[in-house]
């Protein structure tokens, strides 16, 4: 949304200093140059089976886990190829998430200026720190995972896509398809946030509205991808989305000066930010980075309307049970049954954090709290976040010295329909 990023040349790295160059946002003239890294294998999130990146893959083939992409990582570990980033990064204007490319794997990018959004800090609570992940294109931090993705989709030929999506991921696949001139093919909710519908449709993509959730729009993508030769990018069911927001990550500790801050408030649905940014951490860490100490708590926050997360992790189970009825203006938080709960609940236990819901009353209420006292527009997702850092500080489970980052996952603009209608706002006549 806020970046113009002028599309540049990129070359194919040449073996062996796999050296790009491109132009970035920032500068007309803006040159960057990175190291790529080689995919070692893609590895299974649950029985650690491996398997070859050379062609496409989506979950395991033995136990549906989700995958995890491995690299060769060893050339870059020391502290001067973390600086190398911030030098190039304030040398080449601007290059979004992609001043990552490092530890991204070795592609043509698909950018429409993704990442590297405002760390703002707040008025009221000196040690907070709102990711504003509204910045992104399409006006949610679903174009980082989207990105990868696609970006990822070309390099390996593939033509058509599909996804279910609660309503932010379908814009991003529809805006980021049509810039690598790729098929997509959308299914999400009829009641979503009318800006999803508008910008899917005006993407080009082709559009099903669903009378149902994301579980129900999962459940038609799997029924037609075959006859329809779709390649399927739900959350999670391959590897490359996780990747991209594994950004936000590395993002978040750079912005903190390479520091890790207490605890991560983060929107959860299907979790793949929760899960990108923990994998980011255990890369900092591998790398050298990040020196290895107390990571941050990592807190994810759902809606009460929708909470399948929330109420295994208070039930001490290992997998969730399907949340009958879901129903919030939180829509990106309706995620009835999320296909990564066991790793989700993994990092919440490792990560010493916990998992909480709010009702929409209480999240409107901080929504509006934010807007007005702090001049910024919180999604309704991004004001489950707030609402938890309250309630977190009253609770005495964080003290007001703590540096926290909370996630405002998508802008408060795009959800002018679902917030006016929850709030009571109508154009006077
Ligand atoms: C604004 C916003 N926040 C949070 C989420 C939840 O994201 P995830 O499914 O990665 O947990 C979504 C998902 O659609 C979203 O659109
Ligand atoms: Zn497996």
């Amino acid at each position: 949304m806020r970046h113009p990023l002028q599309r540049g040349k990129w070359k194919k790295p040449k073996e062996p200093a796999q050296v790009i160059s491109g132009r970035v946002a920032g500068g007309s003239v803006g040159w960057y140059r990175q190291v790529m890294p080689k995919i070692r294998c893609f590895e299974c999130s649950r029985c650690k089976a491996t398997v070859s990146a050379e062609t496409p893959q989506t979950v395991c083939p033995t136990c549906a886990g989700a995958f995890y992409v491995r690299y060769k990582l060893n050339g870059l570990c020391g502290l001067q190829h973390r600086e190398q980033i911030a030098r190039d990064g304030a040398a080449d204007g601007w290059a979004g998430m992609w001043r990552y490319r490092s530890v991204l794997p070795e592609a043509e990018p698909v950018t429409l200026g993704e990442g590297w959004t405002p760390a703002i800090g707040s008025k009221r609570y000196p040690s907070v720190v709102v990711k504003e992940e509204g910045a992104n294109p399409t006006g949610s931090f679903k174009a980082r995972g989207l990105a990868l993705a696609v970006t990822m989709a070309k390099h390996y030929g593939l033509k058509k896509l599909a996804v279910p999506s609660a309503g932010n991921a379908a814009g991003a696949l529809a805006a980021y398809a049509a810039a690598a001139g790729i098929e997509a093919n959308i299914f999400m909710p009829r009641d979503v946030p009318f800006a999803n519908y508008v910008e899917a449709k005006m993407y080009g993509a082709n559009v099903t509205l669903v009378d149902g959730l994301i579980s129900d729009c999962g459940r038609m993508v799997a029924e037609q991808k075959e006859k329809n030769g779709w390649f399927d990018i739900s959350t999670l069911k391959e590897p490359f989305r996780i990747e991209g927001k594994k950004t936000m990550g590395y993002e978040l500790v750079e912005q903190l000066g390479w520091e890790y801050p207490k605890a991560v408030f983060y929107p959860t649905g299907g979790g793949v930010g929760l899960i990108g940014m923990w994998k980011a951490f255990a890369e900092l860490e591998e790398l050298g980075w990040v020196a290895p100490g107390k990571r941050p708590k990592m807190i994810a926050v759902q809606s009460a309307g929708c909470a399948p997360v929330t109420r295994v992790f208070d039930q001490h189970e290992k997998v969730s049970t399907m949340w009958e009825n879901a129903a919030t203006f939180a829509s990106g938080l309706r995620v009835p049954k999320p296909y990564g709960d066991y790793i989700m609940l993994e990092i919440l236990k490792e990560s010493d954090g916990v998992a909480l819901a709010f009702s929409d009353q209480v999240i409107l209420s901080s929504l509006r709290d934010w807007a007005k006292n702090e001049g910024i527009f919180l999604s309704p997702e991004g004001a489950a976040a707030t609402a938890a850092y309250d309630h977190l500080l009253k609770a005495g489970f964080l003290q007001a010295s703590d540096r926290v980052v909370l996630f405002n996952t998508g802008a408060g603009l795009k959800y002018t329909d679902v917030t006016a209608e929850a709030a009571g706002i109508e154009r006077p006549v």
